[in-house]
This record gives structure tokens, sequence and C-alpha cells, in this order.
């Protein structure tokens, strides 16, 4: 696992919207052989988004031949629900490229049959060969898209049951209330996102430093699911200095130096 210290969100944002557009850019995609980009939602990776339009708006980059999978959906909500995930992508990101919808694929949570609405996630996936490069976030308690503690760390696509960490976390996206957030989700298995070429989390405030302690300096667990990256062959955690809060010293210092000539 590399991880990739920056000194503020902005920093992160920055480097991880790097990352991701220099893997596209070198795939050089094609509309028969596209660059599959795994991606996540919530507050983390808003800079990151940013970050990328402003690359498309230069000129830098283009997204006509990315296909794109997204984590997780809650179970339930109108997909046009502004807290819905599908809103979320098409507000910060998608509709200020040029992807072509056709090519965005977020889970259904208003799927009749969620059990096979998750099955034929898999075969997506699967039918266009996998994903190159899965983006990520980190939920408070470890959380990796909605893989709640003691999730299966080899699970795929499946129906979670929010945990109250989780809903309450999520609430301030609801008027801070806990009876609106939906208590259950469909996400990607830790198996799907292991199974990707590569996975880049970014992590930011120090209200994440526990979650990075766990998942840096801890064991792999199921308790913090993303700690399973420890074992995946390309996995970046990009993350700004107050997650690092608790992470040991000698941890802290071991990454700086190790990467320091990729800032
Ligand atoms: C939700 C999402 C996760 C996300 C997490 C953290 O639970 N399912 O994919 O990583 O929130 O969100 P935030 O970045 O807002 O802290």
């Amino acid at each position: 696992m590399r991880v990739i210290i920056r000194p503020d969100y902005d920093e992160m944002s920055k480097w991880a919207a790097n990352y991701v557009a220099k893997s596209i850019l070198e795939f050089k995609p094609t509309p028969e052989s596209p660059f599959v980009l795994g991606c996540p939602t919530g507050s983390s990776p808003i800079g990151l988004y940013r970050e990328l339009i402003k690359k498309y708006e230069a000129g830098e980059i283009s997204f006509q031949n990315v296909v794109t999978f997204n984590m997780d959906e809650y179970v339930r909500i109108p997909e046009d629900h502004p807290e819905s995930y599908h809103s979320f992508m098409w507000k910060n990101f998608f509709s200020h490229i040029d992807i072509k919808p056709e090519n965005v694929h977020i889970l259904n949570g208003n799927a009749d049959d969620l059990e096979a609405e998750c099955a034929n996630y898999e075969k997506a996936i699967a039918a266009v060969g996998g994903i190159h490069l899965f983006m990520g976030g980190v939920g408070p308690d470890g959380h990796l898209a909605f893989n709640e503690p003691g999730s299966s760390l080899n699970g795929l696509t499946h129906v979670e049951t929010l945990t109250t960490d989780t809903i309450i976390a999520n609430s301030r996206f609801f008027d801070n209330d806990i009876n609106l957030v939906p208590k259950k989700a469909l996400t990607v298995g830790i198996g799907t996102v292991m199974a990707a070429k590569e996975v880049l989390l970014v992590c930011n405030g120090h209200h994440k430093a526990r979650a990075l302690k766990h998942i840096v300096d801890g064991n792999v667990s199921h308790k913090w699911t993303a700690s399973m990256l420890q074992t995946h062959p390309a996995a970046i955690v990009v993350c700004d200095e107050a997650a690092c809060d608790e992470l040991s010293v000698g941890t802290f210092k071991y990454f700086l130096d190790k990467e320091r000539d990729n800032f």
C-alpha cells in the first residue's frame, strides 16, 4: 500500500486528480477499449471531481471513452432525490464532463429484485473486462463503499444494512434527521474493489484519523473493511495531514520519506 500525505484537502484532491488523469491518458482509451473507472460519492471526493472537471475544461482530458461503475446507492429512495447517489454523481461530476450517459453505471436501489440487480452489476463489470482504477472514500468507521464493519473481505456486490454509525454520519445530508436516512444500501463488495487493477482512496480530516490508523497502522480486519487494501497489489491512500493525527510517528515519517519524490 502507498500512503501519500499532503498538507491539506486541496493538495490531496489535486494529487488524486493528477493520478487519475495520468492513468486515463496513459491508457489511451478507445471506444473498443475504454478505461473503466470506479467512482465513489461522499464529501471526500468532491475536490477530486472538481479537479478532474478543471482538467476537462482545460482540454487536458476527455471522458468520452471512459466507462464508470459507482460504488453504491441507497435502497428505496427515488433516483431523483437530491441525496441519491445518482443525483450526487450527475451534480458533482458527470454533467460537467463529456462522459456518454450509456457508459455510466450506478446500482439501482429501486430494482424489484435487489439480489438480481447486484448479480447483474458484477456481470456488467466483468463484461467490460473489470475495473482499471477504483476510486474511493472511507467512512469514519473504516468502511469502504458501504461495506460496514463485519462485511466479508471477499464479498461481491450485495445489499447492506447500514450501521448506526453510518446512519448518524450520513444524517447530515438528510436534515440531521436519522429517520430520513435510508437504512439499507446496495454496494460493491470488498472483493469487487480488490479485483480492480488499482485502487485509490482519498481520506481527509481529523474525523477520519481513527479509520486511517486502523487502515494503515492496524491489521487487516473485517472491523475496518478498507484495511483489506493492505493486501491489494496496487492500492494508494491519499490523505491530508489532519487524517494522520492518529498514525504512529514512525508510520507518518516512513510514508513521507518513501514518497518524497512523488509530490
Ligand atoms: C458513505 C459512502 C462511502 C463514503 C463514506 C464517507 O458511507 N457510502 O462510499 O466513503 O460515506 O463519506 P464522506 O466522504 O462524506 O466522509
